[in-house]
C-alpha cells in the first residue's frame, strides 16, 4: 500500500459541518419510507454520503471569497468575463454559453445539433445525455472499446473508442446522418475511465476524414488528464493543464457539469469554437436558462466557477482527489471486494453482479446493494445498472446493461482518510453476510430516468 504522504490532502480545515449520526433500527424504517431508492433518502439520514461527486465538493476560501464578488447584474456581468476568459484559457475553447448544469448544455446542443433519425455515436452512454438526445429525435451508438464492459478488465484506457464500431457505423448510415460524435473524459458510466490522447486523435483522424463534429462532454476532464499523466508514455513530465488543454483542441465544442471537476456547488456551460451554433446556442439559453452572460446562474456562481476551473488543474489537488479514491478502491480489492479495475477518478464501482451472485439482474442486484449498504452504516451510495440503463424507447423493454454496478462516489475535498477506512469496513460487513441478501421488485416506475425516482420493494 502506498503511504499517507503519497497523496496528503494540500489543504487544511478551516469550518467543519457535523454529521448526522443514526441507529440500525433508524435506517431500516427510512430506506423502506424511500422505496429502497437511496435518491428518495433525506440528507439528515445519511451519515457519509457518497450519492454522487456532483456538487458535493468543498469549495475553497479563495472560491467563497469570489463569492462576495458577486457581480449579480442581469446583463453583461463581470463574473461572466471572468468565466469566459478562463474556459478560453485553460480550454482553449472559443465561445461560452453558461448553463445551470450540464444537462442545460446538453438541451441546447442536442436541440441544435440533432435531427430526427440521427445517430450519435459516444463512448458509453449517460444518462442524461442519452435523454436529451432521444428527445430530440436521435440514436444514441455505444462505440466504446469491449473492455470498457468488463468489469475484470484492467485496460489502461477503458474510456477508448472502438474506432472499427464507430467506422462501421458511418459507412452504415452515412456521415451525413451523424451530427457528432460525444467524447466523455472520464467515462462515468465505465467507472470513471480515461480515454487515452491517442486514442482521441485516432477519433479526431476519422471523424474530420468524414467531416463530422466531436463534442466533448467535459465534466471530469481533469481527472481523464491526471489519468494520461501517469500511464500513457509521453505524458509524464507534462502538466494537467497542459494535458487538458490538448484533450480539448481535438474537440469541436464542449458541454460541462461543473458540478465535478470544477468544483462547485452549482454551473455548467456550452463551449463551441464555431460561431453559426454558438449564435444559435446564445439565442436558446434565453428561452430555456436565462440570458446569454448567465444561463440559469448567480453571478457569484459563475466567479466560484472561474476559480474552481483554475484549482481543478493543480497536480497536487488531483493527486489527492485521486489518491484517495484509490485508497478505498485498493483496500476494498485487498479485502477481496469485486469493484470495477482499475479504480477510476471519481469513485469506487462494486460488482453487484459478482457481490450477489445468487440475484438474477431482474432482481435489482445493484439497487439491494446500495439499500444495503445504507442500512449497515447510513452510508448513501447509488445504483448504475439495469434501474440506470432504462428501458430501450422503441420496445419498451429493460435495457441489460453488462455493468450492474454500485457507485461509491468520493465528493472532492469533504471526506478524510478515516472515513475511507470506515466506509471500507461497512462493505466488507455487508459482504460477509452477502448470501442472506435478499433481491427488489420495482412497485413504481416514472417515465424518464426513472432511477432518481423509482420505488422498490423487497423480494420474499
Ligand atoms: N455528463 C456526465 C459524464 C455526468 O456525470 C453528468 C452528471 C452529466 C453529464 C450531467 O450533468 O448533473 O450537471 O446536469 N452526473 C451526475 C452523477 C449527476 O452523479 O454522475 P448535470
Amino acid at each position: 500500500m502506498k503511504s499517507r504522504s503519497a497523496w496528503a490532502e494540500p489543504y487544511k480545515i478551516k469550518m467543519v459541518e457535523l454529521l448526522q449520526m443514526t441507529t440500525p433500527a433508524h435506517r431500516k424504517k427510512v430506506i423502506a419510507e424511500a422505496g429502497y431508492n437511496t435518491f428518495l433518502l433525506r440528507s439528515k439520514d445519511v451519515y457519509i454520503d457518497l450519492l454522487t461527486d456532483s456538487g458535493t465538493s468543498a469549495m475553497s476560501d479563495v472560491q467563497w471569497a469570489g463569492m462576495m464578488r458577486g457581480d449579480e447584474a442581469y446583463a453583461g456581468s463581470e463574473n461572466f468575463y471572468h468565466l469566459e476568459k478562463t474556459v478560453q484559457e485553460i480550454y482553449g475553447y472559443k465561445y461560452l454559453v453558461p448553463t445551470h448544469q450540464g444537462r442545460g448544455a446538453e438541451h441546447l446542443l442536442s436541440t441544435i445539433l440533432i435531427k430526427k433519425g440521427d445517430i450519435i455515436p459516444g463512448n458509453m452512454y449517460f444518462t442524461t445525455t442519452r435523454l436529451h438526445q432521444e428527445l430530440a429525435g436521435g440514436q444514441f451508438r455505444d462505440v466504446i472499446i469491449d473492455e470498457a464492459h468488463d468489469p475484470d478488465s484492467d485496460h489502461p484506457f477503458k474510456g477508448n473508442v472502438d474506432l472499427a464500431k464507430l467506422e462501421a457505423l458511418i459507412r452504415k448510415h452515412g456521415p451525413e446522418k451523424i451530427p457528432y460524435v460525444c467524447i466523455a473524459t472520464t467515462v462515468n458510466m465505465a467507472g470513471g475511465q480515461p480515454i487515452s490522447l491517442a486514442n482521441l486523435k485516432e477519433v479526431r483522424e476519422l471523424t474530420s476524414r468524414h467531416g463530422i463534429r466531436i463534442i466533448h462532454d467535459m465534466t471530469r476532464v481533469a481527472e481523464n488528464a491526471y489519468f494520461i499523466q501517469q500511464r500513457e508514455p509521453g505524458y509524464r513530465r507534462k502538466s494537467i493543464a497542459r494535458i487538458v488543454r490538448e484533450i480539448c483542441d481535438l474537440t469541436d465544442g464542449a458541454t460541462m457539469s461543473a458540478k465535478k471537476d470544477a468544483l462547485v456547488n452549482i454551473g455548467g456551460f456550452l463551449a463551441l469554437n464555431d460561431w453559426d451554433t454558438f449564435e444559435e446556442a446564445r439565442n436558446l439559453v434565453v428561452v430555456y436558462e436565462g440570458l446569454h452572460t448567465y444561463g440559469g446562474l448567480a453571478g457569484r456562481d459563475m466567479e466560484a466557477m472561474a476559480i474552481g476551473i483554475r484549482e481543478s488543474v493543480n497536480q497536487h489537488h488531483m493527486h489527492a482527489r485521486v489518491g484517495q479514491v484509490e485508497y478505498l478502491g485498493h483496500n476494498l480489492q485487498a479485502a477481496g471486494i469485486p469493484v470495477v479495475r482499475p479504480i477510476g477518478s471519481h469513485g469506487v464501482f462494486l460488482n453487484a453482479s459478482a457481490f450477489l451472485p445468487h440475484l438474477s439482474q431482474d432482481a435489482f442486484p445493484a439497487q439491494t446493494l446500495a439499500a444495503e449498504l445504507y442500512r449497515d452504516a447510513g452510508i448513501r451510495t447509488m445504483e448504475r445498472g439495469i434501474v440506470s440503463a432504462g428501458r430501450d424507447p422503441k420496445t419498451g423493454a429493460h435495457r441489460y446493461p453488462k455493468l450492474e454496478l454500485v457507485r461509491l462516489t468520493i465528493p472532492r475535498r469533504v471526506y478524510t482518510q478515516a472515513h475511507m477506512d470506515v466506509i471500507a469496513e461497512s462493505v466488507m460487513r455487508v459482504y460477509d453476510r452477502r448470501h442472506r441478501i435478499k433481491g427488489l421488485r420495482m412497485v413504481y416506475e416514472p417515465k424518464y430516468l426513472r432511477f432518481f425516482q423509482a420505488r422498490f420493494e423487497p423480494l420474499g
